[in-house]
């Protein structure tokens, strides 16, 4: 069904126009699909891209849109699409870099503002963190201050900004120091990865360190702002929508489980019976949509702990299991013997890895060579260990996320609305997600259409 008339949540977007960053990001274009396709009174979405790679935003935003993610939207309802209006500018820039026209576009016409950019490498030197994920924040709600028709801010951030506490509540957790010394620190050391390192405590890298001071701000500066933070923990593909598995990023936990699945990762760091809390796109976009229609001026902040360990947990043995299943039934395996083992201990992951990882990767490409073909297996490898690296955080701790202002975000709606705008966790299937998660890779980043 793509829109529903008696709708309170497709009601609420009903002549409105929403601002949105990100929009070009793995979860911003799920979140445009799905707003043109479910809330058709929408009047305008603008988005703002920046230039990117010497390409216009208008240009990238084109070909986003000619992207599959778009497909089923232009099957049936094609003309939706106009509803968007790029804006060519860049969060960490004063006033977005716009020029004083557009603003007072935005200012004049804007109801509902959807933040989700960010740079969400984990290593980026830690004051080009801050530039995009503290200044850019300020920005946008400097922005929504001066917006005269504003209903809803709502800012993504990520579950893991407290990823030093084992139960995160939903509430804004107070930083350990001011943002003035963090600032002046970043400015000196930067580069110092030790230091930096050091100086971000508990905090495991310059991602989670500036969303958690981003999310200060927004609790700081927002007071009297209609606002809320949405906090998701790993997003993977689509449970349903625009398509089950849809995706389109490697970021997070899918290079390991396409490496599982080919059976070429024999090894990880991590704890097999830790609960590993990974979220569907769909849910995200869902809950970031309904979540706008419950925003109030208040002093409490609501917060959103998009996650699924407690309502529905799954372990990585779990996982496992079920990726070594749909592996051998879609035969999407190219290597035998397929497992995989977790380790906590970085001497055995060294061990089994050369073992059973790169012995076989250098007599494949060794053969490939004297027959003439191409060698990848030894590049596979080392982009292997990359993955191992990013994850291996996530897959050595466990954390307790509560979900109670989800679990009542979910009594207030309509059945019709918990259908159209679901974010219940509790309704994956984790064989059905893990499923479509691999053949979605499969399809949509690997481009393998058989
Ligand atoms: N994916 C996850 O697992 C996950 C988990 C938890 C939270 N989140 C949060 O969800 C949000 C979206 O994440 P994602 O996975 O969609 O990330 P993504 O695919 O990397 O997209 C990031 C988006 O931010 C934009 N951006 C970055 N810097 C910008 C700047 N200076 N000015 C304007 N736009 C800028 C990017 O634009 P370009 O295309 O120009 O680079 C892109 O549209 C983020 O806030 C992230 O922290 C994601």
């Amino acid at each position: 069904m793509s829109d529903v008339s008696g709708s309170k949540v497709a009601n609420f977007y009903q002549g409105k126009s929403v601002f949105i960053t990100g929009g070009t990001g793995f979860v911003g274009k799920t979140l445009i699909e799905k707003l043109l396709y479910s809330c058709s009174g929408i009047d305008k979405i603008y988005v703002l891209v920046r230039d990117k790679y010497g390409k216009q935003a208008a240009e990238r935003l084109v070909r986003i849109t000619g992207t599959p993610v778009f497909d089923r939207l232009k099957e049936s309802r094609s003309e939706e699409l106009k509803k968007i209006t790029v804006i060519s500018g860049d969060i960490s820039q004063e006033c977005l870099g716009l020029p004083d026209d557009v603003l007072k576009i935005l200012e004049d016409e804007v109801s509902v503002v959807f933040h989700l950019a960010a740079t969400v490498a984990f290593k980026l030197p830690l004051k080009d963190a801050m530039r995009i994920n503290i200044n850019g924040t300020e920005n946008i709600i400097e922005l929504c201050h001066r917006m005269n028709k504003l209903e809803a801010f709502v800012h993504i951030s990520t579950a893991f900004t407290n990823a030093d506490r084992q139960e995160i509540d939903e509430v804004v957790y107070p930083m350990p120091m001011k943002l003035d010394s963090a600032r002046l620190f970043a400015e000196m050391f930067s580069h110092d990865e030790d230091i930096i390192t050091n100086f971000m405590g508990k905090k495991p890298n310059t991602y989670t360190f500036s969303k958690a001071f981003a999310e200060e701000q927004v609790m700081k500066q927002c007071e009297d702002l209609p606002v809320a933070i949405v906090r998701p923990s790993i997003v993977v593909s689509a449970l349903k929508e625009p398509s089950p598995g849809w995706i389109d990023s490697w970021n997070g936990s899918t290079g390991l489980i396409v490496g599982i699945s080919s059976g070429i990762l024999k090894v990880a760091i991590g704890r097999g019976s830790n609960v590993t809390d990974l979220v569907p796109v769909d849910i995200v976009t869902n809950l970031v949509i309904v979540a706008a229609t419950e925003c109030r001026k208040s002093k409490q902040l609501k917060v959103y702990n998009c996650c699924t360990g407690t309502s529905n947990p799954i372990t990585s043995d779990e996982a496992i299991n079920i990726i070594r299943k749909v592996a051998l039934k879609y035969s999407l395996n190219e290597f035998p013997w397929l497992f995989v083992m977790f380790t906590p201990r970085v001497f055995l992951y060294n061990l089994i890895t050369f073992t059973l990882q790169i012995i076989p990767a250098y007599l494949i490409d060794l053969w490939c060579t004297f027959t003439g073909r191409k060698a990848t297996q030894m590049k596979l490898q080392s982009k292997l260990k990359k993955v191992v690296d990013a994850v291996k955080f996530f897959l050595l701790n466990e954390w307790r996320f509560s979900d109670n202002n989800i679990r009542n975000l979910l009594q207030t709606m309509s059945p019709e609305d918990k259908e159209t705008f679901n974010f219940d966790v509790k309704t994956i299937n984790w064989e059905t997600c893990f499923r479509d998660y691999l053949l979605g890779a499969r399809k949509y980043l690997l481009k393998i259409h058989k």
